[in-house]
């Protein structure tokens, strides 16, 4: 199959796009670089480095003849929306708009969207299921109900097939420090470098943390099943961020103080997401338990601190 993925050089992008070659697809990435980067793809894979605003973005894509767009880019820092929402919205819903436009002028089959468990906000009930109501505390959260509603209604008035991915807390290798759910990454990159992590509120605020491989497997299987679903992708644990410290400092064996800073703007305090549907529809379910990815993590991370070797992928 032709597969377009935007946002395909950054974090979970470019997971996506090992998964996919590695089921045999053929992949084009369109990114604009502003975060991810090129060394993140495998080198044969071909990257358009080109903002999803663009408006050139479909005839630059048309000969590639995209059956599926798998739509990974976005703006996906929480304070950074709500020190401006209007360049979150202008990245995350005008720049889906784009892509979805580009997707029923090039007749592709089917897209498969990027949501996020921020279309929430706070949980009435734990594991929140995919018919909770949609209340988000942040101007990120919001653009993402948007990116949703405005995925629907293309595909309802163009035919066009859709899959909606709602991803819990993703963790994992090439994971930045910036990011909508960066505290594994955060974490792990102040105890490498000595300083002292930080945790923004009091820790007990949990998240549903799934790793990036189980991500970019639940986007794979979205390629052909799910069609006009919404999921929710995570593995239903509620685990708070003190917890997920206190596990990294045992892998560590790590003993400084942590610091505490200002609970964030835009952050929930419970997370925990039911993946029943995904598990029933979709045929997924998470295959890298916490220990195990933070553990893998933890071991790759003093691996390349020792001799700068690359991340060893998996297989599907
Ligand atoms: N990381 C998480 O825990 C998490 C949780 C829920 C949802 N998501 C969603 O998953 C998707 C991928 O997130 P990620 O964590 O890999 O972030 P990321 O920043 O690593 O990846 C996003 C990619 O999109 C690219 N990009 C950003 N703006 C662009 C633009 N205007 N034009 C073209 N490319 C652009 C960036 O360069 C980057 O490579 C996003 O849609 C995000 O909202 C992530």
């Amino acid at each position: 199959m032709r597969v377009l993925i935007t946002g395909g050089a950054g974090f979970i992008g470019s997971h996506v796009v090992e998964v996919c070659i590695k089921a045999g697809h053929q992949v084009l990435v369109v990114d604009n670089l502003s975060r991810g980067r090129r060394e993140n793809l495998p080198r044969d894979v071909p990257l358009v480095i080109m903002d999803i605003r663009d408006s050139v973005l479909s005839s630059v894509i048309a000969d590639f003849r995209p059956e599926v767009i798998i739509h990974q880019a976005a703006q996906v820092d929480v304070a950074a929306a709500v020190a401006d929402p209007v360049e979150d919205a202008s990245v995350n819903v005008v720049g889906t708009l784009n892509v979805l436009q580009a997707a029923v002028q090039l007749g592709v089959r089917r897209v498969v969207v990027a949501s996020s468990a921020a279309v929430y906000g706070e949980p009435r009930q734990l594991p929140v299921k995919e018919d909770h109501p949609l209340c988000p505390i942040s101007p990120y959260g919001l653009s993402k109900m948007a990116v949703e509603a405005y995925t629907r209604w293309f595909g309802e008035k163009y035919g066009m097939e859709w899959v909606i991915l709602r991803y819990g807390n993703v963790y994992g290798p090439r994971q930045t420090v910036v990011g909508e759910a960066g505290v594994v990454a955060r974490f792990l990159a102040a105890m490498q470098s000595g300083y002292r992590p930080v945790i923004f509120g009091d820790g007990k605020q949990t998240r549903d943390f799934v790793h990036v491989f189980d991500v970019a497997r639940a986007n794979l299987f979205a390629l052909t099943r799910g069609t006009g679903g919404i999921y929710n992708i995570g593995t239903g644990q509620e685990v708070s961020v003190l917890e997920l410290y206190e596990r990294l400092c045992q892998l560590l064996e790590y003993q400084r103080e942590l610091a505490y800073g200002p609970r964030r703007p835009g952050d929930i305090q419970r997370m925990a997401l039911a993946i029943e549907r995904a598990v029933d529809e979709l045929g997924w379910e998470p295959l890298i338990s916490l220990s195990e990815g933070l553990k893998e993590l933890v071991g790759q991370m003093c691996t390349a601190t020792l001799n700068r070797s690359p991340v060893p992928s998996r297989e599907t």
